[in-house]
């Protein structure tokens, strides 16, 4: 399946990454590779792209699509939090940009069998790289379906409320407590209805179950925990004048880059209060994004999921 992917607020990476001719690249979400094929194009002749992608299958599609770039771009089926290793792999050590657009991607929000979505009906998997275990160090990531039918009511509560921002959280996972003592929650719609049988109609435009959604998709693929890693390997990855890009698409992503960025961008991170500065810390980074950048109505309107994206970009000192 080659689902269409429309990369969101592609110009405006462009215009950050500023890629150029013999350029090294990392796209460390590449997905469907529509970022990465922009910015291929930009460093024409002779830039290069890695990109990495934690789903196995988003990357046969992104080489199948990206072909025609030849040995320009390369492909690694791995978390951005590992950046610095899969790139030293290669014999890598310093890049010119980084981008991370990121989230879930069209192929897997539209394949059923993913468990991303309420819309259709699956297995509730949720992750972005499949169970198998790439070698011995590699835990095994437990699927949503395990986390919703072995985990504690406190901790569903957790999940729901600190990934999900949930008002409702300790209704749903009561509500899921008693579903799963009479037969175990396996499917996405199964799953849906539960949830929409705790929270009371019409308190929101928005389906019921969609935080929860969220919620138990950020818990499953550790997604918060690869941000904060991720951002610390690109920053050091780069090269003094290399750019950074990050698309986030809700508010406890976009916090992250936010504040990682402002306290990468200032000189002193002593406590407020602290009279002399004792921290020694030295800027690495300067903000090229004083708001977000957001997509305007037209892209929404051609691609209603970019309607929540928010790009920050940074250039390295
Ligand atoms: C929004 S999509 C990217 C779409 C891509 N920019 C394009 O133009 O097709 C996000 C992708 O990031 C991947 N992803 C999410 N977290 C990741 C991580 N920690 N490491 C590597 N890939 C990740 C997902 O599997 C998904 O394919």
């Amino acid at each position: 399946m080659d689902t269409q992917h429309i990369p969101v607020l592609c110009d405006k990476v462009i215009e950050f990454l500023k890629p150029k001719a013999a350029g090294i690249y990392v796209d460390g979400t590449v997905g469907l590779g529509g970022h990465s094929s922009a910015i291929l194009n930009a460093s024409a002749p002779n830039g290069r792209v890695i990109g990495i992608d934690l789903d196995p299958e988003a990357l046969v599609i992104a080489k199948r699509r990206l072909n025609a770039f030849g040995d320009r771009c390369c492909f690694i089926n791995g978390n951005f939090a590992e950046m610095s290793v899969l790139l030293e792999e290669r014999s890598i050590c310093a890049v010119d940009g980084v981008l991370l657009d990121l989230g879930v991607s069209s192929l897997q929000l539209d394949t059923p069998d993913r468990g991303f979505s309420f819309n259709h009906t699956g297995p509730l998997d949720m992750r972005m790289r499949t169970g198998r275990k790439l070698d011995d160090n590699q835990e095994v990531t437990p699927t949503a379906m395990q986390v919703i039918n072995d985990s504690p009511r406190d901790t569903l509560v957790h999940i729901f409320k600190r990934y999900g921002e949930e008002r409702f959280a300790r209704r749903i996972a009561n509500r899921i407590v008693k579903a799963r003592q009479q037969l175990p929650i396996t499917t996405t719609t199964h799953f849906a209805e539960i949830v929409k049988g705790a929270v009371p109609q019409k308190t929101s435009k928005i389906h019921p179950a969609t935080r929860v959604f969220q919620a138990l998709r950020i818990h499953v693929n550790r997604e918060l925990e690869n941000l904060e890693a991720g951002l610390d390997v690109a920053i050091s990855l780069l090269k003094p004048g290399g750019h950074l890009c990050v698309i986030a698409f809700h508010s406890l992503e976009d916090r992250i880059v936010k504040r990682r960025f402002q306290r990468c961008a200032t000189a002193c991170i002593c406590p407020p209060k602290t009279p002399v500065c004792i921290c020694d810390h030295e800027p690495s980074l300067q903000i090229l994004t004083k708001r977000p950048i957001v997509p305007d109505v037209s892209a929404v309107a051609h691609n209603p999921r970019a309607r929540s994206a928010k790009l920050r970009a940074a250039r390295k000192l």
